[in-house]
């Protein structure tokens, strides 16, 4: 098992999961544009040379996205992308937004140590946002 930094070439893949996670896609693009701008903070998770989930985030602590593969779920993986992730952001916090109705990724994210933090209304269109905020 390995976690690596993204690379252009394992695109593909990360659409598939991508596209088996979310009712809301990122694109292509906005992948792409996420890698150009931070390379060093989107990362992989590889085993057997297979990828099976993803974290996008930067330095300060902001996880933009994180995804592991349906078939490969329930078995920590996301939590050690998570712990990686908290490990090498600078600052004393780490934060995200996500859906109100996920409550799947809530419960992931609770049991890391995140706290509710605030509520941002329609910040998905009709669907209001929790912030969750991790004090290192
Ligand atoms: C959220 C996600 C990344 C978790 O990945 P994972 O590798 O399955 O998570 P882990 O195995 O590390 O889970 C750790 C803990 O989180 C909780 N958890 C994870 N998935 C859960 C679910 N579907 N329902 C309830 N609790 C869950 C469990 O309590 C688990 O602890 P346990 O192993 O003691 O039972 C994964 O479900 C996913 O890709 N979801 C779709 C994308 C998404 O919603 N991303 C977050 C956007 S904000």
């Amino acid at each position: 098992m390995e976690i690596r930094q993204f690379r252009p070439k394992d695109l593909d893949r990360i659409i598939e999961i991508e596209r088996s996670s979310f009712k809301d896609p990122y694109s292509r693009t906005t992948f792409y544009s996420f890698y150009r701008e931070y390379p060093d903070t989107f990362w992989v998770y590889e085993k057997d040379e297979k990828i099976i989930g993803y974290v996008m985030f930067t330095t300060e602590g902001h996880i933009i996205n994180i995804a592991v593969d349906p078939a490969y779920r329930y078995k920590r993986i996301g939590t050690e992308l998570m712990k990686s992730v908290i490990s090498r952001v600078t600052g004393e916090r780490v934060w995200l937004e996500v859906r109100e109705s996920n409550i799947a990724a809530q419960r992931f994210y609770y049991k890391l140590g995140f706290r509710k933090r605030m509520i941002i209304p329609k910040y998905y269109g009709q669907e209001d946002a929790y912030i969750l905020v991790l004090e290192k």
